[in-house]
Parts: C-alpha cells; sequence; structure tokens
C-alpha cells in the first residue's frame, strides 16, 4: 500500500489545501494529513480543533486519514511507512523553502520522496495567513474555505 503524507499548520484548512489533499488522495492508496504540533507561529486554532475541521471537509475521502506529529517529518514519515510526502507549490516564491526542505527530508531520510502539486490557478494566491488576516478584519472569506466550516472560521478569527 501506497502511503503519503500530506504535512502542515492547516491553521486553519483552505480551499488550497482540500484541492491538494484531494488529488492526493487520488494518486495514492492512502494520504494521512499531518497537523505538525511543534509550532513557532501563533496558532490560532489548537492542534484538536485543527483536525476536527480537517475531519469535516475531507469526510468524502475514504483514504484520507487525519492526524497529528511532533518532532521531524521524516521520523513520522518513517513510522507510518509512508513513500511520499506531498505538498503543494504555489508561486515561485515557495520553491526556495520547498527545495531546502525536500534536501534535507531526502538527507535524513533517503526512503521517502517528496511530490510537489502545483497548486490549482484558483488558488495559487492562498495561504491561511491571507485567511485569517481578511477574517480579523471582517472581510468576505467564502471563496477561500470550506464552506462547512466557513462560520467557525469565521467565529474564531473576528474576535482576534
Ligand atoms: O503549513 P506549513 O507551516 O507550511 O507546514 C510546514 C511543515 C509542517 C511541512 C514543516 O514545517 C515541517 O515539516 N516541520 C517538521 C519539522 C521538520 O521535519 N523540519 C525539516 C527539517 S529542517
Amino acid at each position: 500500500m501506497k502511503i503519503a503524507i500530506c504535512p502542515g499548520s492547516f491553521d486553519p484548512v483552505t480551499l488550497g489545501h482540500l484541492d491538494i489533499i484531494s488529488r492526493a488522495s487520488g494518486l495514492f492508496d492512502k494520504v494521512i494529513v499531518a497537523v505538525l504540533c511543534n509550532m513557532d507561529k501563533n496558532p490560532s486554532f489548537t492542534v484538536e480543533e485543527r483536525m476536527e475541521l480537517l475531519r469535516q471537509v475531507t469526510s468524502q475521502y475514504d483514504n484520507v486519514e487525519i492526524d497529528s506529529f511532533q518532532g521531524l517529518l521524516v521520523d513520522y514519515a518513517k513510522e507510518k511507512g509512508a513513500v511520499a510526502v506531498v505538498k503543494g507549490l504555489r508561486a515561485v516564491s515557495d520553491f526556495e523553502y520547498e527545495f531546502q526542505m525536500s534536501m534535507i527530508n531526502k538527507k535524513l531520510y533517503a526512503d521517502v520522496e517528496t511530490v510537489y502539486l502545483n497548486t490549482s490557478q484558483d488558488y495559487m494566491y492562498l495561504s491561511s495567513s491571507v485567511v485569517k488576516q481578511i477574517a480579523s478584519f471582517g472581510g468576505d472569506i467564502s471563496n477561500f474555505v470550506p464552506e462547512a466550516i466557513h462560520d467557525k472560521i469565521v467565529d474564531r478569527l473576528r474576535n482576534i
């Protein structure tokens, strides 16, 4: 069974993330969406809340599982027996950082490949921090986050 990990902060999950997750679910037997616990950012949602939002929006994919991890991604990938780490690439600006990460990860653990999916055109500009900024100023985020969790995200972010 080919297992892939989709790692990230998912604070909160956006339509851009969901696009990558759904496409990865078509490529691999199983996709584990893994929420990073060792955050140095100031999270708006707890790890449990982020996992719950992810569960809600991925429930239609039978081969997608939601989990969380602490520490190094490669250790987690090894523990899960994953063959790939799947990431979305937006603009060229993502490339340098992602390239460095994939090189380091390959050195640390050669048996996992990093697979990049180009973000769909509609989500090129999208990130969790953009969503947070718009929502905190009362802007409309309905084009950026899944409908099922829109209200929960708005409720949390407008009170920041
Ligand atoms: O959604 P994000 O914040 O872009 O996700 C970043 C993530 C979780 C993929 C990345 O920070 C990560 O893999 N962190 C785990 C620590 C690690 O393994 N670092 C790589 C060696 S420098």
